[in-house]
Formats: structure tokens, sequence, C-alpha cells
């Protein structure tokens, strides 16, 4: 009965979350993408409303449906989510950047169809970087807690640590990729100024809702 009467984790707080791929056109119909399935993404921003958050989703292309109560903002590539995240984040206390963001973008769009007939056999596609979102929010005066996440095929401990703080952020979360891209399974590592910590493997919504304690202890 006590429980009733306890406020919740993040009552009273405003969260901004991006989720998902984003989408790199390279002309009207084809474009550069990853696997990313948003959905660790969007398990977090649930657990963060059900939590009494106010949730903003900032949400590369994905087939999922919009997590109860939360506030989603379509986007397709990272200019996109980038100037999106810069609009909402004045308000935000805690932003949490879960997006597998593309590092790069095709230079010169075509405004129609690249056609195979032509001389040569071969196509160069010319790439340059995209911002980097949670670097531009983590430089910020009045930065919200910012969390990364980092999923890495190896050495996870090693390069979880090293890029917390080459992002300069006070969270970082690590999982083991690609394998966990679209399953309902995954396992976290926590790194902070103290170390890291494992969360123990388990269901997406499990760990999105241990996820969100951690994040209310530390704020
Ligand atoms: N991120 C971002 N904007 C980008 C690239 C990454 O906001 N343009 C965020 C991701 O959402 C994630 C964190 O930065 O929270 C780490 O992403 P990751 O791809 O692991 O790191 P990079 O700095 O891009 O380094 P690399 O891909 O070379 O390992
Ligand atoms: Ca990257």
């Amino acid at each position: 009965v006590m429980a009733a009467f306890q406020a919740k984790a993040l009552a009273g707080k405003r969260v901004l979350i991006t989720a998902g791929p984003t989408f790199e056109p390279i002309d009207p119909v084809r474009g550069i993408t990853n696997l990313s399935s948003g959905k660790m993404g969007y398990a977090i921003a649930r657990a963060a409303r059900h939590a009494g958050a106010q949730v903003t989703l900032v949400s590369g292309p994905t087939a999922l449906d919009t997590p109860y109560g939360v506030h989603r903002i379509n986007v397709q590539t990272a200019q996109q989510m980038h100037d999106m995240v810069i609009s909402h984040i004045a308000e935000q206390d805690v932003f949490i950047a879960v997006a597998a963001v593309a590092d790069w973008k095709v230079r010169k769009q075509n405004d129609q169809k690249i056609k195979k007939q032509g001389t040569e056999d071969r196509l160069s596609l010319e790439l340059e970087q995209n911002p980097d979102i949670l670097a531009s929010v983590a430089a910020l005066p009045n930065r919200p807690y910012c969390v990364g996440f980092a999923a890495e095929s190896e050495n996870l401990v090693a390069y979880g640590e090293s890029k917390r703080i080459k992002k300069n952020i006070p969270l970082l979360v690590g999982n083991i990729g690609p394998q966990t891209f679209g399953q309902d399974h995954n396992e976290l590592v926590l790194f902070d100024e103290s170390g890291h910590t494992q969360l123990p493997a388990a269901d997406k919504h499990y760990l999105a809702q241990q996820l969100v304690a951690e994040i209310a202890r530390r704020i």
C-alpha cells in the first residue's frame, strides 16, 4: 500500500531519447542504413514514461508502435535527427542517445534514380561525416544528464570506457553487437566514472527498467 504513495523515480523529469537507425539517401529510391530495430530505444522510452517522465522520442525509421504516452517525432537522416534533438534540448533533464546514427552521408544526393546504363561497371559514392548528435549535446553549456550507447563487436570493456571518456559523458551503456540487433534480449554493461558493472542478460524491456532506475539514481 505504501508503494502507491511513493514518488515515481523520474516524476517531473523530461527525457529526450533517440532511437532506431538513420537513413541516408543516395537517390530518390535508395539509401544507406543499418540493422538497428529501435527496440532498445523504444523500451527505454516506455520505461522512462512508466517511471513518471515526460518523454520525447526522436526516431529513425522503425516498424515499432509508439509507446503509450510518449511524444514521438519521426526523422530519416542523421542531420534531421540532430536538428530535432537540438531544437528540443533546452528543457530536458536527461538525454539518452540510443540511435544507431549513420556516421556518414552521401555527399551529393542524386535528384533522379541512378541508372545502370553507361560506360562504367563501377560507381563511386563520396561520403561525408554526419554531425555527432551526442557530442553536440554533451558540449552544450547547460547540458542535460547525457547517456550514450555503444555496440561493440569486441573488446567491449576497453572500448566502452574509452568511448565514455572521449564522448565526455557521465554514463555509457555498452552492448555486444551486432548479434543483439533486432533481438528481444540484450546484455548491457554500464560505464561511469567509478568503473563498469554488467546488468544480467535479460529481455530488453526488463533491461530498460533497470537502466532507467540506474539513471534516476544518478541524477
Ligand atoms: N551518436 C550520435 N551521433 C552520431 C554518432 C553516434 O549521437 N553521429 C551516438 C550514438 O547514439 C551512441 C554513441 O554516440 O549513443 C556512440 O555511438 P558509436 O557509433 O558507438 O560511436 P562513434 O563515436 O560513432 O564511434 P565508432 O562508430 O567509430 O565506434
Ligand atoms: Ca558510429
